[in-house]
């Protein structure tokens, strides 16, 4: 289905031919006057165009429209008459996503509205996906507390660490939300087998296990949630394929995702835990520093787990 593309401008007698120019390809065009511009957050939109064919008047929406939640994410377009600099360059500073040239060859305006239904569709995703983090994360946070605030922590220390080997900013993001999901499978689990007290029997160690499969079940399927399946899944394999669900080894185990299941050791270990004793920071650096010569871990992240524990409330025992 095409999108909807409101296409605002002065002069009536432009809009018939604007709708018509830019109602090909991906959009589903609609010409209006400024008048009924403060009402354009009712429609469900992927993107306007400002027509500024007449002046830069009309950039002066462009405020209102990023303060209105409703249509902060929808990509705003400037329309300009082609070579006219000094006015594109007024519109990219009133904070345009992308300044359309017309009129102009239909291949180049195509192009601008590829880009711009690009730009829509990104956004769209980036919402769907944080609409529908925030609900599992409710729900998450709710069923099981103490497991919920664990992957707050882990997401912490993971992006930290992230930080300090020059991963890049969406692959930090990136790991932020499957620190923040990466145990979402324990739901499934009665009575608290994560938490539980004493010796685990061996269906509840079962249970455990399964948790990484279910998690991934849960969220499969879902496409803005596809960038942290791998954390789900894979946050209990190990590079030497002593880890759980697959024995994956090695690269075959994504450096962010050696990251996240990292942290989440770390924190599992430093952490209170009913059935078991919470180690110190430098205890738990040490433990995980062994099992690193031990061939678990790759030795690499001991260093930014250091430094991004540093700060997480445990000075007491220095670097
Ligand atoms: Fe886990």
């Amino acid at each position: 289905m095409k999108s909807l593309l409101v296409l605002v401008d002065s002069h009536p007698g432009h809009r018939d031919e604007l709708a018509a120019a830019f109602g090909h390809g991906c959009f589903q065009a609609l010409a209006v006057g400024p008048e009924a511009a403060s009402s354009i957050d009712s429609l469900e939109l992927g993107a306007v165009a400002l027509s500024l064919l007449g002046g830069p008047s009309l950039l002066s929406l462009v405020d209102g429209w990023r303060a209105n939640p409703q249509l902060r994410s929808v990509p705003v377009a400037a329309v300009v008459k082609p070579g006219d600099g000094a006015l594109a360059e007024a519109a990219w500073s009133a904070g345009v996503d992308e300044v359309l040239p017309w009129p102009d060859e239909d291949e180049h305006l195509r192009a601008g509205l590829r880009s711009l239904e690009r730009i829509s569709r990104h956004r769209h995703e980036v919402a769907a996906f944080d609409g529908l983090l925030g609900k599992i994360m409710t729900a998450f946070e709710a069923r099981e507390p103490a497991t919920f605030e664990h992957g707050e922590r882990v997401a912490r220390i993971a992006v930290a660490m992230g930080a300090h080997l020059g991963l890049s900013v969406e692959t930090q993001e990136r790991m932020r939300r499957g620190a923040l999901l990466h145990d979402i499978g324990t739901v499934i689990l009665p009575d608290r087998s994560m938490y539980q007290v004493g010796v685990l029997g061996p269906g509840a160690l079962d249970e455990v296990h399964a948790h990484p499969v279910v998690g991934y079940s849960l969220l499969k399927g879902v496409p803005s949630l596809e960038p942290v399946l791998p954390f789900v899944h894979r946050h209990h394999e190990r590079i030497n394929g002593s880890g759980f669900p697959d024995g994956l080894r090695g690269s075959e185990i994504t450096l962010p995702v050696q990251v996240v299941a990292i942290a989440d050791a770390y924190d599992a270990m430093t952490s209170a835990r009913p059935y078991r004793a919470t180690f110190s920071r430098r205890e738990a650096l040490e433990m995980l520093g062994e099992e690193a010569e031990s061939g678990l871990w790759d030795e690499a992240l001991l260093l930014p787990l250091r430094r991004a524990t540093l700060g997480a409330g445990q000075w007491d025992e220095g670097g």
